[in-house]
Order: C-alpha cells, then structure tokens, then sequence
C-alpha cells in the first residue's frame, strides 16, 4: 500500500486543478509579477473572511511577525512575552529586533500559551528590573486560538502590546470572532502546509487599526513614502507575489469547507482513538482551524509507536521535540539568574504526536490510521 500523505497538497490541486491552472495563466500573461492586482484582491477578500479590519500581504509568516514589531519600534531593552512550545520563528523575529524574548509556559490541555505563567514572567521581569515588558506574542498552535480574553486582560493591566501569531491558527475562532484579528495586530502563514497554504512563501499582517496598517504597508515596501523613491522609515523588502495570491484566491474559494472537512477528521479521530490516548481539547466557543491534530502518548510508548506507523506506511510528527526555552541559542537569552522554566512544555514535548491531518482525509484511511494507533500503542504497552 502507498505511504499515506501527512498533508495532501496533491489531492487539493488535482480539486482545484482547472482554476489554479487558469489564475497562474492569466498572471504570466499579464506579466505584473510584482503588485499584482490579485495581491489587493486577495487582501480585501481575506479581510471580508475575518469580518474587519486591513489585510497586508507579505512574503512570509515570519515576516508578518516582524513588520507590527518594526512598527511598534520593539528593540533592544524590551521583553517579549512567548510561548515555549512554539515553532522557532515566534521567538526568532523577537531576538532579530534585539529585544528578549521571554518564554511562557503552556496550558497542558491547549498547548497555548497560559495566561497566569503570562502575569508571573512579565511580575518577574518587573522585579529583575533590567527589561521593559512591551509585547506579547500568543500563538495559535494547531489551529486553535490562544486564550485572548485573558491574554488580553493582562496585557492591559500591565501595559503592554498583543500580537496574535495565526501562522497555524488562519479559520480559527472564538465565540464567532476569527483568528488574525483577536489582538493588536494578527500574523498568518501561507506556508504549503499551512491550513490555507499557497505554493511557496507567503503571509499577511491583519490589523484594525487604520495608522498602524498605513505603517506596516509602508514598512513592507522599504519604508516607502507617497512616491516609489521616498523612504519616510526603516523598511523591509517583503511582499507576497501575484502568482501566490491568484493560488490564494482560489484556495479561499474552498476554505471554508475545507475548515468543515477538518472538522470532520478531527471528529473521526476522536471517536476511533482509545481511550489510552489523550486527545486534543477544544474550549467551549473556540473553533479550530485543525492545522495538526496532535495526541498525547505515554512518553517511553512515542519512538516505537512512530516506528510501528511508519512501517504500515502512515507518517506521524513531533511538533515540538524541545520547548524553544530549552534550545541552544534561547536558552540565556534572558540571563542565567531568569527562572525561565516551562515544565508542562518539557512534558508535552515529550508525549506529543501529530498524525496525518488534510481535509481530503478518507474515511477509511481515518479509520485505518486510528486502529494502527490503537494496536501500535496497545503492542508498545505489553
Ligand atoms: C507558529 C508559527 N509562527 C510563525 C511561522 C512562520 O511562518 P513562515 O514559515 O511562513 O515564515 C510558522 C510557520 O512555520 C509557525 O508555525
């Protein structure tokens, strides 16, 4: 039997096929590779999906991360608050601003980031008295929103700044409100692999704040003033590429069922799954964009049940294998003396496992999977 795909990106396009093929077509006819007009369609069609606010596109996730902290002048002195268990680029953007990323512990059932680790680092950079708190950066792991609504208490207690990081989390929701617009300001990806992915690079910054979108616009383009050749600010080059969008365009056409179909799996797994294994939680009133369906293991049962998966052809991923305040080049950032411990992310990093997570998933190769899982496990425990 063949390998069963992790995510089926050709399963989507053999879907879409006819309109993708149309949308690249049209793009290279009219040769306006670069500012497109299917990049500002785009933007406004993502903006009417989330229900609001200013859509900016740009070359990457990691990019629509960076460009609200270039605008909110994050730089050397200041703390920003991330979640440990995360994928690197969270944190990355912060120490590439010159200011300190500082990690928060994760809620053991959502693997995002919690909130009253949140209130004790940013009272424990207060008392070390060496940074200022300025920023927070929530992400939405595996497709489901962070707690904003306390995130967000706090962070106006304390003063400081939220950018959403919706690189996973784009369909998402909470109460009816979508994912991208719950903070400040939003970070999405378009990564392949991405919920809504495109062919290559992409991503966007989502705001509601009219200033602040006219800013990163500017600041995505290398500050760029009212004319081509004027640079009123330090800027960037990073925008999202008309092929990329024309793809996008038709990719938002589907996403929405999409979403359901994910939905879907997720269901199927929850109820084929044993109850030997820790299944994901979703909080009342949230939705998730199912980015990865990921699944708890007793730690010394997680290698040989990945073993026993691949050998029947069925792939099955860590995200995370270490918490980013474990790893190398994180790890002191924020000074020897700084108790930046994450224990519920040391111990999820241990026991996590995400299995074959797409919207074209059958049901029989659901149901196929899940038996795996549930004889690999039950094998691994004798
Ligand atoms: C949580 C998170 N943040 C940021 C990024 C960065 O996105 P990109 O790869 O588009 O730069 C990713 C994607 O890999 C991600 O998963």
């Amino acid at each position: 039997m063949d390998p069963t795909p992790f995510i089926d990106l050709k399963a989507q396009f053999l879907a879409l096929r006819p309109q993708i093929e149309k949308a690249l077509v049209n793009v290279a006819a009219a040769t306006q590779f670069i500012g497109g007009p299917e990049v500002g369609q785009l933007e406004k069609a993502l903006a009417a999906f989330v229900g609001g606010g200013e859509v900016i596109g740009c070359a990457n996730g990691t990019d629509a991360l960076t460009l609200p902290l270039l605008a909110w002048e994050v730089g050397p002195g200041d703390a920003v608050f991330c979640p440990s268990f995360t994928f690197v680029a969270t944190a990355e953007v912060v120490a590439l601003r010159g200011a300190t990323p500082i990690f928060v512990d994760v809620d053991p059932q959502t693997y995002n980031l919690s909130p009253e680790d949140l209130e004790r680092k940013i009272q424990l950079v207060f008392k070390k008295g060496r940074l200022k708190p300025k920023v927070v950066i929530p992400v939405d792991l595996f497709g489901l929103p962070a707690d904003f609504p306390a995130i967000k208490a706090i962070a106006k207690k304390f003063d400081i700044l939220v950018l959403e990081d919706a690189a996973q989390g784009f369909g998402g929701e909470i109460f009816g409100q979508k994912a991208g617009l719950l903070a400040d300001a939003g970070a999405t990806s378009f990564f392949p692999a991405k919920p809504l992915g495109c062919y290559g690079d992409g991503g966007a910054v989502l705001v509601r704040d009219p200033h602040l979108a006219e800013v990163i616009r500017s600041s995505r383009s290398h500050g760029q003033g009212s004319s081509k050749y004027e640079h009123v600010r330090l800027g960037v080059n990073s925008r999202l590429d008309t092929l990329q969008a024309a793809i996008l365009l038709e990719k938002l056409s589907v996403f929405p069922n999409e979403l359901e179909a994910r939905q879907k799996v997720a269901q199927g797994y929850n109820e084929l799954l044993s109850d030997q294994i820790i299944k994901p939680v979703v909080p009342e009133g949230y939705y998730s964009a199912w980015a990865q369906y990921t699944v708890r293991v007793p730690a010394q049962l997680r290698s040989g049940l990945i073993q026993y998966l691949k050998e029947a052809g069925v792939p099955a991923n860590i995200y995370y294998p270490l918490g980013l305040h474990q790893q190398p080049y994180y790890k002191q950032l924020a000074g020897k003396d700084f108790d930046a411990s994450c224990p519920e992310t040391e111990k999820a990093a241990l026991e996590v496992l995400s299995l074959p997570m797409h919207p074209y998933l059958s049901d029989e190769t659901l149901a196929r999977i899940s038996s795996l899982v549930n004889q690999g496990l039950e094998l691994g425990a004798k």
